[in-house]
């Protein structure tokens, strides 16, 4: 366990009295995403999808791993709902499989959606609240052959798909969201390549980003009509970027480094306008954006989820830009992440300070991996234990600190696929046997689930 020498064994899940995670209305809870856990990729007139086609291409995910497995989490969703209600949290995240709901020709797939009726229905006769998103990256490949996100018409097909699903699922839901990081689906579906479907041009990811986001804007406008209880909001991904370089021009790529990760979606979504100096990093790369888009873009919000995991070190580039630069001695995970609580609540504060009408905030995913192993039928994660710790005390901090953090949700209740890297890195709090399918609680989830109880019956 390198890097995690200096956490003692008996490492305990107590938040410290006065921390918000004593009140009973934080919510606290797990989350996962329909393609890293379901399996079952063409059975009941599930469509292929970009990550199907992604992770079936030679070179793309680490040992060539597909979802095509995964948890099993499709035929095994009972057990599944069975063990999370066990943990005594009080809501799930998931996501809708966008391409197992609808046809190419965009009508309902009555058997998909029955998947999901149930699911739903089971979560909340366990008093479970629901946080549903609808697109977490697994666009159906036919939208993908026609220019994906880099169509605007992907925008218009994605409102269509959330009128849809809205409409069946009415009523099951607590709080929808529509998109999972845009930054990921545009930067690295677009332009790094490292995800589906791995395109690699920056001109690309701005087009895909404005898509998405009008894609959620338009799509928050049907979910709104159709399920007017739900709260209806979205999940992005920030980044917390610093650097250790002494030059003024070290220290703006630094801010340059938050604006592309932050400020590039919070500004279209909360001040209705991209910041300008993405065009100086990426110059020619300007989207084409219509009159009115930014209106629709830049809707009423009924809260912003927020995913962390690590600080980024960047020093400048020479030129615009800037260069990630690995600093030495650090804790990390088995992602290779730094591990640093402190940039979440550095993040939140300044987004309180920086958008007037930010929205009450969850925490959607924050979580670790690490190479779990189940010995004599237990898996003593002390270092996921200390990591949830740590940064629950920031989220704690954020909130003294006046931000309206309503809940955190672990990333994730089980280890699943995790995208390029497959099924090496486990971020579960519950192990997952891939050759047997059994699940293990980890002793995170075990020290989780006390808390709870404890914190329930006060
Ligand atoms: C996020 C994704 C999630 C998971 C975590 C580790 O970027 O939303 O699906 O893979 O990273």
């Amino acid at each position: 366990m390198a890097g995690y020498a200096s956490v003692a064994l008996e490492e305990t899940f107590s938040p410290p009295a006065g921390s918000v995670l004593w009140n009973k209305e934080f919510l606290l809870g797990a989350a996962t995403a329909a393609y890293q856990i379901e399996g079952a990729v063409d059975e009941d007139g599930r469509i292929p999808s970009i990550w199907d086609t992604f992770s079936a291409t030679p070179g793309k995910t680490l040992a060539g791993d597909t979802g095509a497995v995964a948890c099993g989490h499709y035929h095994r969703w009972e057990e599944d709902v069975e063990l999370l209600a066990s943990l005594n949290v009080g809501a799930y995240r998931l996501s809708i499989a966008w391409p197992r709901v609808m046809t190419e020709d965009g009508a309902p797939n009555h058997a998909g959606i029955a998947f999901y009726r149930k699911l739903l229905t089971a979560l909340r006769a366990k008093g479970l609240k629901t946080f549903v998103t609808l697109y977490h990256w697994d666009l159906p490949q036919h939208l993908e052959d026609q220019g994906g996100w880099t169509n605007r018409d992907t925008a218009y097909r994605f409102a269509e798909y959330a009128d849809m699903i809205s409409r069946e699922l009415a009523g099951l839901v607590d709080a929808w969201a529509t998109l999972n990081e845009p930054w990921c689906s545009a930067m690295h579906g677009y332009g790094t390549g490292h995800h589906a479907p791995g395109k690699q041009d920056v001109v690309l990811a701005t087009r895909a980003m404005h898509h998405l986001l009008l894609g959620h804007g338009l799509a928050a406008a049907r979910l709104r009509a159709n399920d007017p209880a739900a709260q209806v909001g979205i999940v992005t991904n920030v980044g917390r970027g610093t650097s250790n370089g002494a030059t003024d021009a070290d220290q703006h790529a630094a801010w340059l480094f938050e604006l592309q990760h932050n400020n590039w979606i919070l500004d279209p979504l909360l001040k209705k306008s991209y910041p300008s100096a993405l065009w100086e990093l990426w110059p020619g790369a300007e989207p084409p954006v219509h009159a009115g888009d930014m209106e629709v873009i830049g809707c009423k919000l009924d809260f912003l989820g927020i995913n962390y995991y690590f600080r980024t070190n960047v020093v400048s580039d020479g030129k615009h830009g800037y260069l990630e630069v690995d600093l030495e001695g650090v804790e990390r995970t088995q992602m290779g992440w730094e591990v640093y609580p402190e940039g979440l609540r550095h993040l939140l504060v300044g987004f309180h300070r920086d958008y007037p009408n930010l929205p009450p905030i969850y925490i959607t995913e924050n979580g670790t991996a690490s190479d779990d192993q189940v010995i004599g039928g237990e898996v003593n994660d002390i270092n996921r234990i200390s990591f949830l710790n740590r940064h629950l005390a920031a989220v704690d901090q954020a909130v003294k600190q006046g931000v309206d953090v309503r809940g955190y949700f672990i990333w994730s209740l089980m280890d699943n696929f995790e995208w390029a890297f497959g099924y090496e890195r486990r971020f579960g709090i519950i192990h997952v046997d891939y050759a047997t399918q059994k699940r293990t609680l980890k002793r995170s989830a075990k020290l989780v689930t006390q808390f709870l109880a404890e914190r329930n019956s006060k």
